[in-house]
């Protein structure tokens, strides 16, 4: 992706999102903001997206394809989530298939650059394991991990930001991007930051990265949301 990217952003009022709007602008990228309510749209503006009304759940692939098109797009980014209270059935609708479908859009649009926020801990579902958290926990792990498995499998520019459990305090700059990582939550500030990074890094195509605070004392676990 080139310095002037069109970033249009999944779940677009998403808090991460909206903490990388002026990121993405300070990095001379144009974020474009995907909403399913149009009331949002005043909020992206503040976060200096631009607001775009899709609907994961009711889109088809080539519609959204066409928007990736007339939008000129250069780039996806998925942060939409489902949230900590939603159903098993809204995890595979949201968590699962929204992204399988920004995806697909992405590929079928020609746009080859996709960065998918995934969560610590989705390879834990691996080869049908359950892990030993509440099942709603479980239910979420296995529908990120569903997704990263569908993403691997395409021929476009991916990477993989799997994060700890998030916490809204300020950005610190202290964090650790690595294969493997402890469960340290993580400041969504300090994401988006790395996820605007990531965006323009060459080096993190086909990479799934794990990220947490640089935080020796930290020891708080996943909220599922
Ligand atoms: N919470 C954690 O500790 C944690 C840890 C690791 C990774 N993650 C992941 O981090 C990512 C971003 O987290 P966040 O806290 O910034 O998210 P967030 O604030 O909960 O925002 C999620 C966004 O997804 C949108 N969305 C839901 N269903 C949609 C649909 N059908 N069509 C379009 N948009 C839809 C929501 O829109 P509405 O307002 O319309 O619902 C909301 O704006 C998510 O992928 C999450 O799974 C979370």
């Amino acid at each position: 992706m080139g310095d002037m990217g069109i970033v249009v952003i999944v779940g677009g009022h998403g808090k991460i999102a909206r903490l990388a709007g002026p990121m993405l602008r300070a990095a001379g990228h144009t974020p474009i903001g995907l909403v399913r309510n149009p009331v949002q749209a005043a909020d992206l503006v503040s976060a200096r997206i631009v607001p775009q009304v899709l609907d994961l759940e009711r889109a088809g692939a080539a519609q959204f394809a066409r928007m990736l098109r007339d939008r000129q797009a250069t780039a996806v980014v998925f942060a939409a989530g489902s949230g900590a209270e939603a159903s098993e059935y809204r995890q595979d609708r949201v968590d699962r298939a929204g992204a399988v479908l920004s995806a697909e859009a992405a590929q079928l649009a020609g746009v080859r650059r996709l960065v998918q926020i995934s969560t610590l801990g989705a390879d834990s579902v691996a080869d049908g394991a359950t892990p030993d958290y509440p099942p709603e926990f479980v239910s979420y792990l296995r529908a990120k991990w569903a997704a990263e498995q569908d993403l691997r499998a395409r021929d476009l520019d991916w990477t993989i930001l799997r994060p700890a459990a998030l916490t809204d305090g300020p950005a610190t700059g202290r964090v650790i991007l690595a294969d493997r990582v402890a469960n340290h939550p993580v400041p969504r500030a300090d994401v988006a930051a790395v996820l605007v990074r990531l965006l323009g890094d060459p080096a993190s195509f086909g990479g799934v990265l794990e990220l947490c605070a640089d935080d020796e004392d930290g020891d708080g676990g996943p909220d599922g949301g």
